[in-house]
């Protein structure tokens, strides 16, 4: 068959099977079928560049080069107004009323939920999405087409109906429960901040830089507004069924109400139902349905007189609290953490919820067995935000009283003047606190040791095989593959990466150490500022401050780390294993021409240095970075884990692979 065809009819038929997979949750091929599809259109793709498509299923992945100097912008055809918020029932009957006495006539109202996500406009022209703008602020916002393009539910090409040429169509971009509590799992692994709430999320991830990024935090949109000249129907509900005919993801649970009753009806409903959808929801919005009445009744300076969001209460759920535990974390700090009487929340069980600290815990007066509401805040846990004090009885159990002893090691915890937190001050005798710190160093934005579990790093310290993170250094296969759960394969590869650890470069191993305060960014900054562990070591307060981003916090917390006889020695046992504690000359210095010409493709993982990084090597050697191979790539930087297609590929025209040691030869 001739190419060029099947590549159209690849692409119409994923756009079909992606609508069914993900707007219609039935899809009638399976995910290997799928993958398949894909991967013969990325080929034909590939040998033919003149076919390009920007709304191919293949432009979905998003790319990981990062926008320069941040989004376009652009201005919005029709201004995107707010609402009109109302928390009470009162104010919704005197809506009703009022659109009744200026309508005078008969009308219905339009019932939706109000997702709590950041609205986006979509303009589709000749069947195709060409353009995704945030709300700004109202009048212009960023173009961030590509990340848009991610979200697999907003179809890039339309293919039934007889669509009007131009139209814009506004939503909700959000981010699941599911796919947010992940997404701050990772984060508090890898001690990023947390996000507050999805929309939080949502939002942040929208704006990233990095589309490919966004298209792994899995964001999803729900549309709740057709605008254009020619509109199919005069009903806003009747359009929203059209829209979802075309194969857009419309608002769920929209329910057109003749009588004020059906509309608080509705309301009462979703006030309890809404615990159960996968996204948050904040309230619903009522729309006069007719677009003809709509234009009568007009609009004020910001927002619509043919609208209102009712708004629910913030989510909360009431359980009994059956006791307090105290975790200790790798620096020390004790968080206090309710065990509590299962209870659903926005979608999902809670049994346990943070306290925070003493303070909080005094403030609330808590006692066991209090009756106490939770919510659902940034944390992955919800917090307590009251107790019902109708529900104590005479029967009141002890108040809570935060420990004076580690939970751990039995040392007597301090505070620090100004903070907030208790903290276990045996730093380098408290076993959970060393454990903690080992698990922070082999993680994988730090040192990226595989296969080193909280179980494993438990079951090593509980034999004497680690005492600190030095010892991972000392390990050899035979101490190993005779523990409980560990095959000698599974020994030989734990010591494998261990091994390949050592080539990790020094701002991450930095941030491996678990200095308080210094997180990756900190790490970065410190390890380009000072070079070397010795010119780290020796600063003062006010070198350290000099640095960017680097603040009082952070350069005290820096210099009493190095003041500790015992972290020098464990600098020191480090640097004899082979870590890396100085600053590769690469990267920034490196500016040459001696990849002048060349064009290179990045395939594959690697470990000195990241894909960007390796990016920004080749530009400031007068290389070029190419996507995708062809006749006219000069080389193959390739990295482990190179996909088998790009392999074969490479194969097929004799371009050469180049791993990441002849590469950085190659430039010196
Ligand atoms: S209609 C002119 N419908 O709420 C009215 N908005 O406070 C256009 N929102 O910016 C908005 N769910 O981000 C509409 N079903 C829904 C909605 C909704 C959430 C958001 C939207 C808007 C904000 C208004």
């Amino acid at each position: 068959m001739d190419s060029r065809k099947r590549i159209l009819e690849l692409r119409e038929s994923l756009h079909r099977h992606n609508y069914l997979y993900y707007v219609k949750n039935a899809p009638v091929i399976s995910d290997f079928e799928f993958d398949a599809l894909m991967h013969e259109l990325q080929d034909l793709e590939m040998f033919y560049p003149d076919m390009y498509d920007k709304n191919s299923p293949t432009q979905r992945v998003g790319s990981d080069i990062s926008v320069k100097g941040g989004f376009a912008q652009a201005e919005h055809k029709y201004p995107m107004l707010s609402l009109d918020n109302t928390y009470s029932e009162a104010e919704v009957a005197d809506f009703f009323g009022r659109v009744s006495d200026l309508l005078n006539e008969p009308f219905e109202i339009c019932c939706e939920l109000k997702y709590d996500g950041l609205s986006i406009s979509l303009l589709y022209q000749d069947g195709h999405l060409t353009q995704a703008t945030t709300r700004g602020d109202g009048v212009k916002g960023d173009i961030v087409t590509n990340n848009v393009k991610t979200i697999k539910t907003i179809p890039l090409v339309l293919t039934e109906g007889n669509y009007p040429k131009e139209f814009e169509v506004r939503g909700e971009i959000l981010m699941p429960w599911t796919s947010f509590e992940k997404l701050n799992e990772e984060r508090a692994r890898e001690d990023e901040p947390l996000f507050a709430n999805p929309r939080n999320a949502a939002s942040g991830t929208l704006k990233l830089q990095n589309s490919a990024e966004v298209g792994r935090r899995k964001l999803d949109a729900y549309l709740y507004y057709m605008l254009g000249e020619n509109l199919p129907y005069d009903g806003h509900y009747e359009n929203m069924m059209y829209l979802a005919d075309l194969g857009f993801k419309v608002t769920e649970h929209i329910k057109k109400c003749s009588t004020l009753q059906e509309v608080m009806d509705y309301i009462a409903y979703w006030d309890k139902a809404r615990k159960d959808l996968p996204v948050a929801t904040d309230g619903v919005v009522l729309k006069v349905n007719s677009l003809r009445q709509q234009l009568n009744l007009g609009y004020k300076a910001k927002s619509p007189r043919w609208a209102i969001a009712y708004k629910f209460q913030a989510e909360k759920a009431l359980t009994r609290l059956n006791g307090v535990s105290y975790q200790v974390g790798r620096t020390g700090a004790i968080t206090p953490v309710a065990n509590l009487d299962p209870v659903q929340l926005s979608g999902t069980t809670v049994k346990r919820a943070s306290l925070h600290n003493a303070d909080i815990i005094e403030n609330l007066d808590l006692h066991i067995g209090d009756m106490v509401y939770v919510e659902k805040g940034g944390e992955i846990i919800p917090k307590i935000t009251g107790v019902d004090l109708d529900s104590r009885t005479f029967m009141m159990g002890d108040k809570v009283e935060f420990i004076k002893y580690c939970p751990e090691c039995k040392t007597k915890l301090i505070r620090y003047e100004g903070e907030a937190a208790h903290y276990c001050p045996n730093i380098n005798g408290c076993a959970t606190q060393i454990k903690g710190r080992i698990e922070h160093f082999v993680g994988r934005k730090a040192m990226n040791i595989d296969g080193m579990g909280p179980e494993t790093i438990d079951s090593f310290f509980s034999v004497g095989l680690i005492n600190d993170i030095s010892d991972l250094y000392n390990l050899k296969v035979k101490d190993l593959y005779r523990l409980e759960r560990m095959g000698i394969k599974s020994a030989e590869n734990l010591i494998n990466s261990i091994e390949k650890s050592r080539n990790i470069p020094f701002e991450r191993v930095l941030f491996a150490l678990g200095i308080r305060f210094v997180g990756e960014v900190a790490a970065k900054k410190l390890a380009k500022a000072f070079k070397n562990i010795d010119n780290l070591m020796s600063a003062g307060f006010e070198d350290l401050v000099q640095v960017n981003e680097i603040g009082n916090k952070i350069a005290q917390s820096v210099i009493d780390f190095f003041a500790e006889e015992k972290n020098r020695t464990l600098i020191d046992k480090l640097r004899n294993y082979g870590l890396q504690f100085s600053f590769p000359e690469t990267e920034d210095e490196i500016t040459n021409n001696k990849l002048e010409g060349k064009t290179i493709v990045i395939s594959g993982v690697f470990e000195k240095h990241s894909r960007d990084e390796y990016k920004a090597i080749i530009e400031n050697c007068g290389g070029k970075n190419s996507g995708s191979i062809s006749s006219k790539t000069s080389f193959i930087l390739a990295g482990d884990n190179m996909g088998p297609s790009k392999r074969e590929k490479a194969e097929q025209l004799g371009i050469p692979l180049i791993s990441e040691t002849e590469f950085l030869t190659m430039i010196e």
